[in-house]
């Protein structure tokens, strides 16, 4: 690959699971933002939430990917919260093919409903904060350099499969000769 491929879009679209089986699949390798973070501060998301606040994370989470996109192309699964952030989108345009997984608010909220890992969903009405913060987000997420639609019913085999296909055929030019 001549550059990273970087997954974004909300909580539950499957940027982990799509992520590793697509690198599997392109013989690439595969790194998560958010377990990166983790592992970085010895802390679960949750925990950062927690004890240092947002903005903390924020901060940390544009080091990361800073330091993620300049070590040799992968494919990258971000959180749900990176693309919004300016300094984010052009660290990833100017070094990675950014792919939305655009999936919808039911198969969302089926994902995340029974986790509790999310600190941004703890409110009194998760599912409306989900919903507001979909329709905040997505105007953001629709600028990704390709737009993927996940169907609602698909495995997440089926998924990369397809991701795989979009790409060969509308970045050909990101897998080289393969
Ligand atoms: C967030 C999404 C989470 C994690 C944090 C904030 C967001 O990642 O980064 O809880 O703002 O949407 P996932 O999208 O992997 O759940």
């Amino acid at each position: 690959m001549d550059r990273h491929i970087v997954l974004i879009g909300m909580m539950g679209a499957g940027k982990t699971a799509v992520g590793g089986e697509l690198a599997r699949r392109l013989g690439a390798r595969f790194i998560d933002s958010d377990s990166e973070i983790e592992s970085a501060a010895a802390m679960t998301i949750a925990e950062i939430f927690a004890r240092d606040g947002e903005d903390f994370f924020r901060a940390r989470e544009s080091e990361v990917l800073r330091r993620l996109l300049a070590a040799a192309p992968s494919v990258i699964s971000t959180g749900g919260g990176a693309w919004l952030r300016a300094e984010n989108r052009d660290l990833i345009r100017q070094n990675g093919l950014s792919v939305w997984l655009d999936v919808d608010l039911e198969t969302l909220w089926n994902r995340v409903r029974m986790r509790s890992t999310r600190p941004l969903l703890k409110t009194a009405d998760p599912k409306g904060t989900l919903t507001t913060m979909l329709d905040s987000r997505r105007p953001h997420y629709s600028t990704a350099e390709l737009v993927f639609p996940v169907r609602g019913g698909d495995s997440v085999e089926q998924t990369a499969s397809r991701l795989t296909q979009a790409i060969r055929e509308k970045h050909p030019e990101l897998l080289g000769a393969r």
